[in-house]
């Protein structure tokens, strides 16, 4: 890899850094706008942020309630040192705290919106209400305030808030409406893991974004970007560009978040090691699973524990991701794979550097929770649903349905799917694009069942509410229909390509008693 870590670059390896690194893009623009560009181009290269750690917010107890109180507001955000860029926030300027809860707690949301436009707060991941999922049917109106109220049913894991209103999610959240949800149980509390939050249990939200001549990353793709999902070429952790983390402890726990709106990553260290998993999107893995790279796609988040040990500094990066079902001959494999995830780009989105000394951390517990397999005898019902992008003329011109989930593009006003409170229900995933979709189920945290016939791999065997499918693959999920119904809010299924969601790549269910 090109990465040194002895944070100074040679001229030999920093021609060949240039190459890959943000800066080649960044250095373009840098050269009209910005004042000193070398220094700055210097602070891109040698990753020498700090981590920013979003704050932990736990909420005030007011009785049996635990109150949050979030405001969305637009800021500026100094991504590089001097230039401004004007983003949105939640209770901050880029980003929100991180919102920490207990399984079983009561709480109340009270959202303010003084964004200048209407927008919505959804809870990805969490099981609650129809009517509090924070989707498309409840607006709220700058300077209104909305007040979900509901109780934490959940596994420990690691969640998410963000904007989810009709035809605007992709905008939202690139100006940077979003934030991370920790929930806690009692079996999580009582395992020997990292958990010192912001010391060795640290939240990592990945995203890329586009930096404009003016400094600023104000969302503004191109018809391509919105076709295919808007990618940026400089990538951002907790809002830190070219970030460094000094770890102080042995292991340390992170917990990935990829909050991007298009890019697929495919995270591993600069030096290869290993590292383990020890959850997905809605649970943790029943045990740690060992590996040295993991797959994320947006909206998706796995927690891994690292080993920092040792005197080298290291990155954590995401490699290009070419899906696989993609024929290389189709459109070039460069061209397919620029398109589908990360451009075809390096990142380095973290350098975490170990302390000289570094405190022993306990061994990582060999058994971590029990996850109560679904059987596909049980299932109730099958549904299946194809997501497709037609081409053709009508496409080239920006005509006809362009995203779409069995043959349908999203409508408010239309109910695609009636599903009965307490039914198992096994949905079968389908994609004849080009492209890879990340499915997204609201109200459950399912199962995956298999992936083209196969078993999941073992980092996928876990509670998930976001499954990527590849170009011609088919995959089988089982959820369970639980605790809420309602015969007039539905919950949502959608492509987490937030782009792709916003032109219709969505559908409605109800969940009714
Ligand atoms: Cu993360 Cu329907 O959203
Ligand atoms: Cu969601
Ligand atoms: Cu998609």
């Amino acid at each position: 890899m090109n990465y040194k870590n002895n944070g100074f670059f040679h001229s030999l390896n920093r021609r060949s850094f240039l190459k890959n690194s943000a800066l080649s893009s960044f250095a373009f623009s840098a050269a009209f706008i910005m004042p000193n560009w070398p220094a700055l181009a210097q602070a891109a290269n040698l990753h020498n942020n700090s981590l920013k750690i979003p704050p932990l917010y736990r909420g005030e107890k007011q009785g049996d309630i635990t109150i949050f109180n979030l405001e969305m507001r637009n800021g500026n955000t100094e991504f590089y040192k001097g230039i401004n860029s004007p983003t949105s926030g939640i209770n901050g300027s880029y980003l929100g705290p991180t919102l920490r809860m207990n399984n079983g707690d009561r709480v109340r949301l009270n959202v303010k919106n003084l964004i200048g436009e209407t927008t919505t707060l959804h809870w990805h991941g969490l099981h609650v209400p129809a009517k509090y999922d924070g989707g498309p049917h409840q607006p709220i109106k700058h300077g209104e305030v909305w007040s979900p109220e509901f109780t934490i049913i959940q596994k420990a894991a690691s969640f998410w808030y963000h904007p989810h209103l009709m035809g605007k999610t992709a905008e939202h959240v690139w100006q940077g409406l979003a934030g991370m949800i920790i929930v806690d149980d009692e079996e999580s509390l009582a395992l020997s893991l990292p958990k010192e939050y912001g010391v060795d249990d640290i939240p990592l939200v990945l995203q890329d974004r586009r930096f404009l001549k003016d400094g600023s990353i104000t969302y503004s793709p191109t018809r391509h970007d919105i076709m295919v999902g808007m990618v940026g070429d400089v990538p951002l952790a907790n809002g830190t560009v070219t970030p460094y983390f000094v770890a102080k402890k042995q292991l340390l726990r992170l917990r990935l978040l990829n909050g991007a709106n298009a890019s697929i990553y495919d995270l591993s260290f600069s030096d290869n090691r290993s590292f383990v998993q020890i959850a997905t999107d809605g649970s943790m893995l029943e045990e740690p699973f060992e590996t040295n790279s993991i797959l994320l796609s947006p909206g998706e988040r796995a927690e891994i524990i690292v080993d920092v040990s040792g005197d080298k500094n290291f990155m954590l990066q995401s490699r290009p991701y070419v899906a696989s079902g993609m024929s290389s001959g189709m459109m070039g494999g460069g061209m397919m794979r620029g398109e589908s995830s990360s451009d075809g780009q390096l990142f380095n989105f973290l350098e975490i550097r170990p302390d000289s000394y570094l405190k022993k951390s306990p061994p990582l517990p060999k058994k971590l929770t029990t996850i109560n397999w679904l059987d596909e005898k049980n299932a109730d019902k099958n549904r299946s649903f194809l997501m497709s992008m037609p081409m053709g003329p009508m496409m080239m011109l920006g005509l006809g349905k362009t995203h779409t989930i069995n043959g349908k593009e999203m409508k408010m006003s239309r109910i695609d799917e009636i599903i009965k409170l307490n039914d198992i229900e096994i949905w079968e995933l389908g994609n004849d694009s080009m492209f890879a979709h990340p499915f997204h189920v609201h109200d459950v945290q399912f199962q995956i069942l298999s992936r083209n016939g196969k078993k999941p791999h073992a980092g996928e065997r876990g509670l998930k509410d976001v499954v990527l499918v590849n170009p011609g693959e088919i995959v089988r999920i089982i959820a369970k229909f639980e605790t809420y119904a309602d015969d007039k809010y539905p919950y949502m299924y959608h492509c987490h390509i937030l782009e792709h969601e916003d032109a219709g790549m969505m559908g409605q269910f109800l969940v009714v008693a």
